[in-house]
């Protein structure tokens, strides 16, 4: 534990704030469904979506159903995208459903145009969007969520669902790593 703490920078978003956005996050998400009157599929984008998706659930009442997406942009130890692989799909059918992507952040929009793409095809009876975090970019713009949990300066972050080289995802808060953890995101 004591070597997973001390390569934190800071906290950048405390659990806190987090429970208290995603809890409104959920409202919204309820009201805007209750129109279509018909319940859901939530896609949630593995394995960064993981905790933010579990914490989401929790707060809709609506009926719903799961599928499942594994996408890895960052393998092992970058943090820079190598752009976006589809790993593995679990689905189910989604034709004529209302369909729900979830994923835990927004940044150059690879990761959400190739699975808004994949889940367009399948027909479904509505798509939306939901991710946790959008990194301030000019390219992701092309790339839209319906619902957006907080805007975040162009950092490496971990931590809620996000990884580090695989690590990190279980810390409570959203942080920050230290400089010597990012070093490849600051070279040119
Ligand atoms: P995009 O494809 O460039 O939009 O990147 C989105 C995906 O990359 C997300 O689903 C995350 O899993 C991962 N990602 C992007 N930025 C970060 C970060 O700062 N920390 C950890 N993972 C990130
Ligand atoms: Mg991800």
């Amino acid at each position: 534990m004591a070597a997973m703490s001390h390569q934190i920078d800071q906290v950048l978003i405390p659990r806190r704030r987090i429970a208290r956005r995603v809890r409104h996050l959920a409202a919204q998400i309820t009201l805007d469904h209750q129109q279509s009157g018909a319940e859901i599929t939530l896609v949630p984008i593995l394995t960064g979506a993981m905790i933010f998706c579990a914490d989401l659930m929790r707060r809709l009442s609506m009926r719903l159903k799961m599928g499942l997406l594994t996408v890895s942009s960052y393998p092992g130890s970058s943090v820079r995208s190598q752009g976006p692989a589809l790993l593995a799909q679990q689905l189910g059918e989604l034709t004529g459903r209302h369909v729900l992507i979830v994923d835990d952040i927004l940044d150059s929009g690879g990761t959400l145009g190739l699975v808004q793409g994949l889940v367009a095809e399948l027909k479904p009876a509505s798509l939306r969007t939901c991710v946790l975090l959008r990194k301030q970019r000019a390219l992701q713009r092309t790339v839209k969520a319906d619902y957006v949990g907080f805007d975040i300066p162009d950092v490496f972050v971990a931590g809620y669902g996000l990884d580090y080289d695989n690590y990190y995802r279980n810390l409570p808060d959203i942080v920050t790593l230290r400089p010597m953890m990012a070093r490849e995101a600051q070279q040119p």
